[in-house]
């Protein structure tokens, strides 16, 4: 893999960005709102098992890419974090009321993975995160579904989920430096996927409900629902390895537009 490169991007939200960061697509933007609140508390933990990983690392190349893949995810959550406070003022008070109720469970159950679970453990969960998120990200450029995302929202899922692909090896080769036994993974990651899609879910409803989601809205995920669960279901073998994907070039043209940027 080639060297990871950190970038910081400036992003500003104004006051009048929507909620629907796709005006036609009301499931997926409220999907979008809910990764949007997930991040910072995933990325938080992800950096705090790996810099419990890192003292017991000896290849050097492993070490590096660790402290870049942390060094990444610290700037995806603070521009998520000052993104987050805004989504949080858009939402009736019920409804930010019960995202904030989530999320405090959400923030609890990563306190008890850090502070009782074994370095197995967390680093197969942030193997599990990071093999789907980058299926997801893989899904979302192939299909062209950030293509009717609203221009104030656009920049932060395109850098985040490009970086999300360019970053996909490593929490795959710390945990293999580690226990690295397929059943383990397997087992361990499908808990992470399930736990996240819970929480996930959880957090979506508060926005679908804001935006009177209906059966019969229009979504890339109805659309796209066969070449999303391809994608996932690549990551489950035994000889799945994110050392084998081959980047779109269009992945590859945001990051160095990124890259450039700062
Ligand atoms: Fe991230
Ligand atoms: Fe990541």
């Amino acid at each position: 893999m080639d060297k990871l490169t950190i970038r910081q991007p400036e992003f500003t939200f104004p006051d009048d960005l929507p909620l629907t960061p796709d005006q036609t697509d009301k499931l997926y933007s409220g999907f979008l709102c809910a990764v949007s609140i997930v991040a910072p508390q995933i990325e938080r933990y992800l950096i705090r098992t790996m810099s419990r990983a890192k003292q017991e690392i000896q290849d050097p190349e492993v070490l590096d890419d660790l402290l870049k893949f942390s060094q990444q995810e610290a700037n995806h959550f603070r521009s998520h974090d000052e993104l987050n406070d805004l989504l949080r003022s858009k939402l009736s008070e019920k409804n930010r009321q019960k995202l904030l109720k989530h999320e405090a469970s959400l923030t609890e159950d990563y306190r008890y993975f850090s502070n009782t679970r074994s370095l197995n453990f967390n680093l197969a969960y942030a193997e599990g995160f990071e093999s789907a998120t980058c299926a997801i990200s893989v899904w979302g450029f192939k299909n062209d579904t950030l293509n009717n995302i609203h221009p104030d929202w656009k920049g932060i899922m395109e850098w985040h989920l490009a970086e999300e692909i360019e970053h996909r090896t490593v929490a795959f080769d710390v945990y293999h430096t580690f226990k690295g036994h397929y059943l383990h993974r397997l087992f361990f990651s499908s808990y992470a996927q399930i736990h996240l899609l819970k929480y996930l879910y959880r957090f979506a409803l508060c926005f679908w409900e804001e935006l009177e989601i209906t059966e019969k809205n229009k979504s890339v995920f109805r659309k796209y629902f066969w070449s999303l669960l391809g994608h996932y279901l690549a990551t489950i073998p035994p000889w799945y390895s994110p050392h084998k994907l081959k980047v779109d070039d269009r992945v590859n043209l945001i990051l160095s537009k990124y890259s450039t940027q700062q």
